[in-house]
């Protein structure tokens, strides 16, 4: 199996530009589906889990042109349409969901198995279920005590839908559903990420008619027909916000290029608790963690605007080396502590209590055999690896590879002391 050799690295330093943002790229191009006419999709990173969705739809009967060298990926989904998702892709990523919406409204059908819970939960997706009823689809109960979603729909109509919780899935899901569904769909309590305003933005340049995107409370008029269109992907506010976490883990000062501020106030606003400076320039965001001593600060994950769930691991390995205990509280997923026992191996002393994570704070990390858990996880032990003494071998870097475009080069072009090993 591939993985990573890491050593301790002195302070990171030099510039990195951001990828486009995989959680915005996946479901736009699930989005593509909603017309028979060609979409241009540009500033895609090239990514795993950008390939599988690609498969996806070609599986679906879709063309698809991958030139992932210009970071561009087209897609002519003309023609009649498979309804069933393959569940070999399925399996190897779950965000093959963000399709069912889409294919529902196209083919009348969607067939997806589901691949069940994963490293850090269980996954279910009731609220795209209810939203999809609410709408007027049919979905079968027996074969989804079977796993498979196999929904069927006549015409679509508009309906107001409550989220019990503000689920980026669900939301993405119902507003591609919405869109040339008969009527006005009102989505409540609905998830307000950036990702799923780049959706917004992009069905509406297809012809949609979507308004409050990133609001809790977005209006859906559905439309006869949606054109293809060509569209730049938002910046990926994850890979940003592990990487400015790379200069203050290191205490380095680094520029990050390509990304939006706006985006990552939660993660600044707590990487300044810390003692980092953070400034905002014309050329991107500065991250200084040389100037004062790091401190640690107490998290609490929660939905966009809230701290992400998806920067706690990367969040975590700043915090084991911080000066000063911390507590951090994850409420979005029930089982997304799993890099903890890899810290601990690198000698954090973490104890996580239910939902909390104590993290003592103020190690000397020394470096562990470790393993990426989840891809968010996988960065957050490459993190510690770069301050921790000695060698930190990373295992199961497949879950990196499906989140981060040319990690390792990026990191190295910072300073970093990492080796890819392949088989
Ligand atoms: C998206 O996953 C992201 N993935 C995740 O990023 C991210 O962590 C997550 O949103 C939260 O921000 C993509 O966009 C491809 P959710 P998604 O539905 O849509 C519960 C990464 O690292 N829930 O908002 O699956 C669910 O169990 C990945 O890039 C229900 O209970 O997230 C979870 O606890 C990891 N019922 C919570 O909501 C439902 O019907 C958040 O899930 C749906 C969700």
């Amino acid at each position: 199996m591939a993985k990573f050799l890491v050593q301790k690295s002195g302070p990171l330093n030099g510039e990195v530009v951001i990828s486009g943002s995989k959680n915005a790229v996946l479901p736009i191009m699930a989005a593509t589906l909603l017309t028979e006419e060609k979409s241009i999709i540009k500033d895609v990173p090239a990514l795993r889990d950008v390939d599988v969705m690609c498969d996806l739809l070609k599986s679906l009967g879709a063309e698809v042109n991958k030139k992932l060298d210009e970071n561009t990926v087209e897609v002519v989904p003309s023609g009649e349409l498979k309804f069933e998702a393959p569940f070999d892709l399925v399996k190897m990523m779950r965000a093959s969901i963000l399709v069912l919406g889409a294919l529902l409204l196209r083919t009348g059908r969607a067939l997806i198995h589901l691949p069940g819970g994963c490293a850090i939960g269980e996954r279910p997706i009731e609220l795209h279920l209810k939203g999809l009823k609410a709408l007027g689809a049919e979905i079968d109960p027996a074969q989804l005590d079977k796993g498979i979603v196999d929904a069927k729909a006549g015409k679509l109509k508009g309906s107001t839908i409550y989220l019990d919780f503000p689920s980026v899935g669900a939301t993405e899901v119902i507003i591609m559903a919405a869109c040339r569904a008969e009527g006005t769909t009102i989505l409540e309590n609905a998830a307000q990420e950036p990702e799923i305003v780049d959706l917004a933005n992009f069905l509406n340049k297809m012809g949609a008619k979507i308004k409050g995107a990133g609001t809790d409370t977005v209006k859906i008029e559905g439309v006869e027909k949606l054109h293809g269109v060509e569209h730049h992907v938002i910046p990926d506010r994850i890979e940003a916000g592990t990487f400015m976490v790379s200069a203050a883990i290191t205490r380095g000062r680094i520029l990050v290029k390509n990304m939006l501020p706006d985006h990552l106030k939660a993660v600044i606003a707590k990487l300044r608790e810390c003692g980092v400076v953070v400034e905002v320039t014309d050329e991107g965001v500065i991250v200084d963690g040389s100037v004062n001593k790091i401190v640690s600060t107490d998290v609490k994950t929660l939905p966009y605007p809230g701290f992400p769930t998806d920067m706690q691991s990367p969040f975590m390995a700043l915090l084991t080396v911080a000066d000063g205990p911390s507590i951090v509280i994850e409420t979005v997923f029930e089982n997304r502590f799993m890099h903890v026992a890899e810290f601990n191996r690198m000698g954090a002393n973490i104890k996580t209590e239910g939902k909390a994570a104590i993290i003592p704070g103020g190690k000397q990390l020394k470096g562990a055999p470790v393993v990426a858990t989840d891809l968010r996880a996988g960065a957050a032990v490459v993190l510690a690896g770069l301050v921790a003494e000695g060698t930190t071998e990373v295992s199961q870097i497949y879950h990196i590879d499906r989140g981060y475009e040319n990690f390792v080069e990026k990191l190295k072009n910072l300073g970093a002391n990492i080796l890819r090993i392949d088989d």
